[in-house]
């Protein structure tokens, strides 16, 4: 068996054996926009990465606004979901000091381009009951000001891979050797990123103003242990988390890193230490899909209670920036977009 094959066949035995569905979304746009921490402002402080569904926009009022009665497309493999996940992506600055956006690349076994894998983790005990989210809901976690480990909220955090295979396989998420600041070394494989949200919903509100607050983590235990929420926030939803793989591989060049030793790779956010790690969920699913999806216990990317589009659909729906600008891709930046301060 060719080594690529047997490590996707290892990915999908782990998937079924801890009950999480695991779908590629291909990219949709990379924009300056934030819906749900900067709804209306054209541009938004900083660069984002975003996936799901084409009815994405700068403003997206909770219930008000419908991703799937407003979408048309979207660039996630199972079709009924017209979500919005996005996260910061990340730049390399050049010795002339000149930024870079670093590309991504495609998770083992999938197949999308760019973009994003999402898991929705049921749990890890087959018999506990999961509340898909209502219309409306969105949160966020991890801050892009903070600059302190201790903050950085579990579950997130960076796997230097030493090649494409990713092998050694490394283990489960933020474990083992991965970090909650941005890897030091070169990395032959890039990187992987991984952002997990709180499994906790106080059952009432689909938004706080610090979009925050009405979900948060088991009181005793984890998810993964299979700790009880609290009675603060007794609903337990999905564990949704993402994982973005970072191809730094033409950055490894360490002639070109900085002379002092110091960090080259830069958050869209303008940190360099990675702890301002944050990514934002934007509810969307069709009618009671998500709900479906948890009760079947749905793995990988293709279970039979929901619809898959073909690869091919979901990489066709993309959109155009909102913020017209020069995002890096193929020409080096005086400075980020939008200039955010470097602290
Ligand atoms: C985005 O929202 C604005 C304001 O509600 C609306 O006029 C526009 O049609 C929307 N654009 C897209 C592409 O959905
Ligand atoms: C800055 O550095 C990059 C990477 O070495 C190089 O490709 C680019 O041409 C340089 N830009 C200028 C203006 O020197």
């Amino acid at each position: 068996m060719q080594l690529k094959a047997f490590l996707a066949a290892t990915a999908a035995q782990l998937v079924t054996a801890q009950e999480l569905m695991r779908f590629g979304c291909s990219q949709l746009t990379f924009d300056r926009i934030d819906p749900l921490v900067n709804p209306g402002s054209l541009p938004s402080p900083h660069m984002h990465q975003l996936i799901g569904g084409n009815s994405l926009n700068v403003s997206m009022p909770p219930v008000e606004h419908d991703p799937p009665t407003k979408s048309t497309c979207t660039s996630c493999t199972y079709s009924e979901d017209f979500s919005n996940y996005w996260t910061a992506n990340v730049y390399f600055r050049a010795r002339n000091n000149t930024f870079k956006k670093v590309p991504l690349v495609t998770n083992l076994g999938l197949r999308v381009k760019g973009g994003m894998t999402v898991y929705y983790i049921r749990g890890y005990q087959s018999s506990a009951k999961v509340t898909a989210f209502k219309p409306g809901f969105r949160m966020l976690v991890g801050d892009p000001n903070n600059r302190d480990a201790s903050k950085v909220p579990p579950g997130l955090c960076f796997r230097c891979e030493a090649n494409m295979e990713q092998n050694p396989f490394g283990g489960a998420p933020c474990t083992g050797s991965d970090t909650k600041y941005f890897p030091k070394s070169t990395c032959g494989g890039g990187w992987r990123v991984t952002v997990t949200f709180p499994t906790c919903w106080d059952g009432k509100n689909v938004d706080t103003p610090d979009h925050k607050s009405h979900v948060t983590y088991p009181a005793r235990g984890t998810f993964e242990s299979g700790g009880a929420c609290p009675s603060t926030h007794p609903v337990k939803i999905p564990q949704v988390m993402y994982e973005v793989m970072f191809d730094t591989r033409q950055f490894n060049n360490k002639a070109e890193w900085p002379a002092d030793g110091s960090q080259p790779f830069y958050w869209s956010h303008g940190d360099n230490t990675g702890y301002g790690i944050h990514g934002d969920y934007v509810f969307g699913w069709k009618g009671d899909a998500l709900q479906r999806a948890m009760d079947s216990k749905c793995a990988g990317d293709n279970c039979r209670a929901l619809q898959r589009q073909s690869d091919a659909q979901a990489i066709a729906c993309t959109k155009s920036q909102f913020a017209h600008e020069d995002i890096g891709e193929n020409s080096w930046l005086p400075t980020l977009p939008g200039d955010p301060a470097i602290f």
